[in-house]
């Protein structure tokens, strides 16, 4: 049995204060969240003092980003290892907002990946198209181009321990939310995907989460689909009310 994720992706938002308030809060309201995992990705600068407040809970803590280097002359970057050592337990890799904005390719999320999985991290890796992929009707292709191309060289078990946040680009801050049925046809075809290079238990092993606009209303039944295993939460994720009604819905 896979257990739902519900990770919250802060993105460039809060100050120290309300990092650390929002990780107060949501320290006390997910204490009972039994069944599932739940996690929050601060900006980097906060990271070790949102950790700070989840040791010894059961919530996790998460970077939205990391380089794939170990250690040295890369001035600005934040190694996978240093990551693991301020107390996270995962790293967001390939978010769109970094594919299309900061311009990083499958390659360097492929790289990453191993980095991550190397120092011990779970990545959550992005994947999903474009609107005007979803319309042209290559979203099969656009996924199955950055299934490969962020995965290359990981054996079966590194695959395991992966989490694959299905992420469409159309459908991410802006509102509209993918229905549950387009959100479980793009999972079952990942699903097929990673049966096809990895073998059916690893398929059934490896956690799928949806992205796009999920709220506390539309939770229940996105996350009611059978290949869907939790949500990446973006805008709804910033306010305890919010991300509480979509852990709530997914219990
Ligand atoms: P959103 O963001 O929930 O605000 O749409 C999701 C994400 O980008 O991970």
């Amino acid at each position: 049995m896979r257990r739902l994720l519900i990770a919250g992706n802060w993105k460039m938002n809060m100050n120290h204060k309300t990092a650390v308030v929002l990780a107060e809060e949501l320290k006390k309201a997910a204490e009972n969240a039994a069944h599932l995992d739940v996690a929050a990705c601060p900006p980097l600068v906060y990271l070790q003092a949102v950790a700070n407040v989840f040791q010894g809970t059961k919530v996790g803590v998460g970077a939205q980003n990391g380089y794939f280097e170990e250690e040295g002359a890369f001035t600005g970057e934040i190694s996978m290892g240093m990551i693991k050592d301020v107390g996270c337990k995962y790293v967001i890799l390939g978010h769109s907002e970094r594919r299309h904005i900061l311009h990083e390719t499958s390659d360097d999320v492929c790289l990453k990946t191993h980095a991550a999985l190397k120092a011990g991290l779970t990545p959550i890796v992005c994947l999903g198209e474009l609107l005007s992929e979803r319309e042209a009707g290559t979203t099969d292709f656009v996924i199955r181009r950055q299934f490969d191309g962020s995965f290359s060289g990981l054996t079966s078990e590194q695959m395991k321990q992966v989490v694959i946040a299905y992420e469409p680009v159309w459908a991410i801050g802006t509102g509209k939310v993918a229905t549950p049925d387009q959100a479980e046809e793009v999972h079952l075809g990942i699903r097929a995907l990673l049966t096809e290079r990895y073998g059916k238990d690893v398929a059934e092993t490896v956690i799928i989460q949806y992205g796009g606009s999920v709220k506390a209303d539309n939770a229940r039944e996105i996350l009611g689909k059978p290949n869907v295993d939790g949500a990446l939460v973006g805008g709804a994720s910033l306010k305890i009310d919010s991300f509480m009604g979509i852990i709530n819905a997914a219990m």
